[in-house]
């Protein structure tokens, strides 16, 4: 298969992995992909012989790259025995420049289309499984673990799905895992709003779909998630120290730009069961609720919402928990849960 075949956003993988080819062969590259060069030589072998040669104009995005991989290495230092999700992977080698220990289970999710291409041109090793998905399918969730912290990488994602769309993914995933942290970036509104103009998403036929200006407002969407950081892309220190002085150049008249020095936000959340919440709570009761259903009040709202739920907590035949109650075995309807929930009072 070749790049001709991939349509749509699924082209947007080829310049990051340019600008990560390029990168490495930097004197001191940022990220030292080797695995970048090779992978964009099959797709595209004349992929340096163009217009801009080997201009590093796309290095940003290799920072962006390294930030990534920084969180995620501090996150699997702490968490050795982490579910990685590694969401709309393109052809990206994160998993072999991580190297994680054999204790961390990783899954590279994205197009199946592109998981094709990954299978022909990157290696297989253990405790890594591919998924050919549409990340908005959240099927794809029942094929992972979910008794372990759990690490969610979206890189370069997030904006070509709707707000709707991040969000139900957002939610499923701290609902489905005891902790974890989740680390992508986004774009902010107006480059959402103007991308249909984009001159290089016109060329792949695609466009954004969502955009935040605040986008540590996204831990509202959860109680459990927290807003953690951000680290920075286009003003990066790294990028200043190691782009060669014509793109420094480019970057530092660029970022003087109203909005440009923030065009990509790199933000990371962490989540975990909360002291007291209602939701850890019924992590102690002997039911595996099963479904994307949610427990809901007396007046509709979900289990995250209640603040006692003795007194408020309503469940009928049509009501049952989402992930939010895991490490249990068997699946049991609303109302046995109803029960259960008595019986975890007393
Ligand atoms: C800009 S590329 C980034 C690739 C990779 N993360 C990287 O940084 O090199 C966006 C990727 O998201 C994937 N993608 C976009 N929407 C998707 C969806 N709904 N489901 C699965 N993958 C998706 C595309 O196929 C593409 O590989």
């Amino acid at each position: 298969m070749k790049d001709a075949e991939l349509v749509g956003a699924q082209k947007t993988l080829s310049p990051v992995l340019k600008a990560k080819a390029l990168d490495n062969r930097l004197p001191d590259p940022i990220l030292g992909d080797r695995y970048a060069e090779e992978a964009m030589r099959r797709l595209d072998p004349d992929y340096d012989k163009r217009r801009f040669g080997t201009s590093q104009i796309g290095l940003a995005a290799v920072v962006r790259a390294k930030a990534h991989d920084d969180w995620a290495r501090s996150f699997l230092a702490d968490h050795p025995d982490a579910v990685v999700l590694h969401l709309g992977c393109g052809l990206d080698a994160r998993v072999y420049r991580i190297d994680p220990p054999p204790t961390v289970d990783w899954y590279d999710l994205d197009y199946p289309n592109v998981i094709e291409l990954r299978r022909e041109f990157l290696p297989p090793r253990e405790h890594y499984t591919l998924i050919g998905a549409n990340v908005t399918d959240l099927t794809w969730l029942d094929r992972v673990p979910h008794d372990r912290p759990a690490l969610m990488i979206a890189e370069g994602l997030v904006p070509y799905l709707t707000e709707t769309e991040v969000r139900r993914l957002l939610t499923s995933v701290v609902d489905a895992f005891p902790s974890g942290q989740a680390q992508f970036d986004t774009v902010p509104v107006w480059a959402w709003r103007t991308s249909k103009w984009d001159p290089t998403l016109r060329k792949y036929g695609t466009r954004f779909h969502s955009g935040f200006n605040d986008p540590a407002a996204i831990a509202d969407w959860h109680p459990r998630l927290e807003y953690a950081d951000e680290a920075p892309m286009n003003d990066s220190p790294v990028l200043m120290a190691k782009a060669p002085a014509n793109i420094r150049r480019i970057y530092r008249l660029m970022n003087l730009m109203p909005g440009m020095k923030r065009s990509t936000r790199i933000v990371r959340f962490r989540f975990g069961p909360r002291a007291g919440h209602p939701a850890e709570r019924l992590y102690d009761l002997p039911v595996h609720l099963q479904g994307d259903a949610r427990l809901l009040g007396p007046e509709g709202e979900q289990a995250g919402d209640l603040l006692d739920l003795r007194e408020r907590l309503r469940v009928g035949p049509d009501h049952v928990l989402g992930h939010v109650v895991t490490g249990l075995d068997r699946p049991v309807d609303g109302v046995t849960l109803e029960r259960a929930v008595r019986r975890g009072r007393r």
